[in-house]
């Protein structure tokens, strides 16, 4: 017997195939009938073949017309060329046809609940559920070959570079990367449970405690939070640490690892070296700490040219410390009609603006005249003009206005400028890649409480522990992340390598010794056993893919995402279980009380 049921996949038969006998399998993708020849078009992982079925041939003609979408079928035929004029130039293998001489069905299919053979409008819920027919859309097999494509590449750059692959645990115990923990119950260990990582951070530390060097891993991670269109439950980074390199090696190794990998797959450039934007200015021009940068329409800080105006709006946050104006410039944005811009008041509303002022330039040539707005009445000409000039306004240009704490209008700003940008077809075709740097090594929260920005093994510039202690607002951390497209495609640091630093941070972060030892004690430890300077990275695989495919989602270049809701509507996971199951683990679910 032979082993394999088929010859060729049909993406791999072409002209110089021609009058040779092949045998294929796959999906019934189209029929149809035409002057007494049934024509098939099958469909296998590799590409679509069209399969002709003459009425000489009696037999096999009455099962090629018994056939229907989606059935799985054995084909045996002689590539035969196209006459000139059955040439299908919308087809990959639009110049040849396999001419059958043997058809098995392998397995009849029901109607598919999803169309596989043309893109339609379907509900997402619809095609999770059946995510193995959504799948056999050419379009999505195509991103799952690309995905894996690209693995490959990454995993042989990094062998190339002298990488481990190493794997780590998921049953574990919480690291911290800022969101809830997925907990699994021991049933051993009554009351106790292990966490899934929400990244492998801490044991890629330890492999570098190991003397391993050089490490990666394509490691999946958990974090329980609020999901959008680029955040996934479970997700998969490309997790990456190093020994004995600065952030200047690191940086360059991963960047060129990323050009490589946009030059095989998309024969792309990207730029050599990729830019380097601190922290600081990226929300100051973009309002973002991963700025898009495909499109201008930058904020600009007007603070200070309305600190004087008789608008309290504006004078007050630009004249407080922690507030600020700003500005951002549309052109063309003169027509935008009043219920557009309602609803992009609205949106910033999302962000805890309080309005949006606007001032259309209708005519730049007659001043004030030439201004359509509710807010000139506030300004004089000469303050009107340098407000003006400052944002290099032109006839034509609409402009909004945040006025708040310099977060609310960063966050307001920032976003509405993705949102007009996309709304106006503003959004340049192409790839801006960058590092965003100089982070903060630290933020405070709603209480003023100090967070880390990063995770908390990560390195301050500040070597001196009083100093640090003395000034943790001033101090920047030693991280960095790849933006790629206005999406964080990557992020890490050089961490701390010492161990009364790593005790310090604790302290500044107000976890208190026992905590940290409860929780981090084993770290703590090992940093004291002969802990090289070591630092890393990790990619967010999904969302890398996702922009190299230009899927709207990473749901699509996942196999089997969760819905936004957290939920798999295939499996109807999570779901419930049964009592002697929760008793094996000492649980006992707490049931909501009718409301
Ligand atoms: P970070 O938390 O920045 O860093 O994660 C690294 C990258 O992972 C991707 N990512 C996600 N992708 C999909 N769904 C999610 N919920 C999600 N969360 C994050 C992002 C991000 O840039 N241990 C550190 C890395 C390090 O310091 O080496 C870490 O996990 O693309
Ligand atoms: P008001 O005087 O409150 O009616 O506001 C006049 C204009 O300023 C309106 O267009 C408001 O949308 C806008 N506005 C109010 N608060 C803010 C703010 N914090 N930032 C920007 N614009 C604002």
């Amino acid at each position: 017997m032979k082993s394999l049921m088929r010859t060729h996949y049909c993406g791999q038969v072409a002209e110089q195939l021609a009058e040779q006998n092949i045998t294929l399998c796959g999906w019934v993708h189209r029929r149809r009938d035409l002057g007494g020849v049934a024509f098939i078009q099958l469909r296998d992982r590799e590409g679509i073949l069209q399969v002709i079925f003459e009425p000489d041939n009696q037999a096999l003609f009455e099962i090629a017309e018994s056939l229907r979408y989606e059935d799985v079928i054995q084909v045996e035929g002689i590539v035969r060329l196209r006459p000139e004029n059955m040439i299908n130039a919308e087809m990959d293998s639009g110049k040849i046809e396999i001419v059958g001489t043997g058809l098995t069905i392998l397995n009849r299919a029901k109607t598919p609940v999803i169309p596989v053979d043309k893109p339609t409008e379907i509900s997402e819920e619809l095609r999770l559920k059946y995510r193995y027919l959504d799948l056999r859309r050419p379009e999505m097999t195509a991103r799952f070959k690309l995905r894996s494509a690209v693995c490959r590449t990454l995993r042989e750059y990094l062998d190339n570079e002298g990488f481990l692959e190493v794997e780590t645990p998921i049953l574990t115990k919480a690291t911290p990367e800022g969101a809830r923990d997925y907990l699994v119950p021991s049933r051993v260990h009554e009351g106790s449970f292990y966490a899934l990582p929400q990244s492998p951070q801490l044991f890629k530390q330890l492999l570098m405690m190991s003397g391993f060097d050089r490490y990666y891993q394509i490691a999946r991670c958990f974090r329980d939070e609020d999901l959008r269109a680029d955040r996934q439950p479970e997700f998969t980074q490309l997790d990456i640490e190093t020994s004995f390199m600065h952030e200047e090696g690191i940086m360059g190794l991963m960047e060129n690892m990323i050009r490589t990998t946009f030059k095989k797959h998309l024969d792309v450039d990207l730029a050599n070296p990729f830019p380097r934007m601190t922290y600081d200015e990226a929300m100051n021009r973009y309002g973002s700490d991963k700025p898009d940068l495909r499109f201008a329409m930058e904020l600009v800080d007007v603070s200070e040219l309305v600190g004087h105006i008789d608008f309290k709006v504006f004078s007050d946050p630009a004249n407080s410390a922690d507030g600020k104006v700003a500005v951002i410039r549309v052109p063309k944005g003169a027509e935008l009609s009043r219920k557009n811009i309602d609803d992009y008041a609205k949106f910033v509303g999302k962000y805890k603006a309080r309005g949006l002022a606007y001032i259309k330039v209708n005519d730049i040539s007659k001043g004030l005249e030439g201004l359509q707005s509710p807010i000139v009445k506030f300004f004089d000409e000469t303050a009107m003009t340098n407000l003006l000039n400052k944002v290099n306004a032109e006839t034509g240009d609409i402009l909004f206005f945040g006025a708040d704490k310099t977060q609310i209008v960063n966050d307001a700003l920032g976003a509405l400028r993705i949102k007009i940008a996309q709304d106006l077809n503003l959004v340049e075709s192409g790839w801006k890649p960058l590092w965003v740097v100089d982070f903060p090594m630290f933020e405070r929260d709603d209480a003023g409480a100090l967070q880390a920005i990063h995770h908390p093994f990560t390195a301050p510039n500040i070597d001196d522990i009083e100093l640090l202690k003395a000034n943790p607002d001033k101090a920047l951390s030693r991280a960095y992340d790849m933006v790629l497209n206005g999406s964080e495609i990557g992020g890490g640091s050089i961490r701390i390598h010492r161990s009364e630093m790593q005790s310090a941070i604790f302290d500044i972060l107000n976890i208190e010794e026992q905590h940290a030892k409860d929780k981090f004690g084993f770290l703590l430890e090992a940093l004291e056993f002969g802990c090289p300077p070591h630092g890393g990275l990790a990619f967010g695989l999904d969302r890398l893919i996702m922009l190299m495919c230009g899927a709207e989602s990473i749901r699509d270049v996942i196999a089997f995402p969760k819905t936004t809701a957290a939920s798999c509507p295939l499996t109807s996971a999570p779901s419930r279980v049964e009592m002697p199951q929760l008793d094996d683990l000492h649980i006992q679910v707490k049931e909501k009380p009718a409301q």
